[in-house]
């Protein structure tokens, strides 16, 4: 099936910044004002849920707000949790699930799948992140991605497969990384075929896949680069989304692709 024309996306993944409300309120009315007319990028922002409603206040039909996490189960005795029916009622329409951040602190790939799948039964978008924690000689990590998106994905409804976007993030790029390395376009590009292969051996070629997005240390000087030759419907940017004359750049040059 052949895939139909989408907009690329920029996701801004704000982790736990800025440190106020009031501060988020600048960057957001910064980019706002700043934003090109857009007709081919999709500009997504995923602040701490705290500063929404402040956000939501600032009326843009520009960009799309989301959130970096939310939990399986629907009600009940789950301390500190935020279920999918909140999050749809807060009007955010996508969701970060599966970031290596979360990972870090103990997420598993069953725990992921439950998320995603609690996330699309309330018509939200669920970003799912995967991503090898390191390279191996032994070409290992293309294992370790098959086994994330597998089982991440692993039960959910064929019928809305499609609306999943996947963001590839090797960890050992991040921005955040100790030692960290730069993943080039041509990584981003291999993982996007491998994973491609991987969703149409699980759900058959009929189908359409979801949009695989890059993200990894995506700045203002290499974006060029991972959307002309990453093979990639869009990018999740972290550090480079707090500083608004970076993210603006970013966006800049997708829409001009
Ligand atoms: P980075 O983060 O752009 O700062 O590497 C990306 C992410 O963690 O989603």
């Amino acid at each position: 099936m052949s895939k139909k024309m989408t907009k690329k996306l920029v996701i801004a993944n704000w982790k736990m910044n800025p440190v106020s409300g009031k501060e988020a309120e600048s960057l957001f009315k910064t980019i706002v004002k700043n934003l090109p007319t857009l007709k081919n990028t999709e500009v997504i922002i995923c602040p701490p849920l705290i500063f929404l409603d402040k956000l939501f206040k600032i009326r843009t039909t520009k960009i799309k707000l989301g959130a970096q996490n939310s939990f399986w189960g629907e009600k009940g005795a789950f301390t500190g949790e935020i279920s999918a029916g909140m999050l749809e009622l807060l009007k955010i329409k996508y969701v970060i699930l599966g970031h290596s951040e979360r990972r870090a602190l103990g997420e598993t790939n069953l725990e992921i799948s439950k998320k995603i799948k609690a996330i699309l039964s309330v018509g939200l978008i669920p970003i799912l992140c995967v991503g090898d924690k390191e390279r191996d000689e032994n070409h290992e990590y293309f294992n370790f991605v098959k086994v994330q998106v597998e089982e991440c994905l692993n039960g959910i409804n064929k019928e809305l497969l499609s609306k999943v976007i996947i963001a590839y993030e090797p960890v050992w790029a991040l921005s955040t990384t100790e030692n960290r390395k730069n993943a080039s376009s041509s990584d981003s590009h291999e993982m996007n075929i491998f994973i491609k292969k991987i969703l149409t051996d699980k759900f058959g070629v009929n189908r359409e896949l979801p949009r695989i997005i890059y993200g990894g240390s995506v700045n203002e000087k290499n974006i060029l680069d991972f959307i002309m030759n990453g093979g990639i419907d869009g990018v999740l940017v972290g550090g480079a989304s707090l500083d608004s004359k970076k993210f603006l750049e970013i966006v800049r040059v997708t829409e001009s692709i």
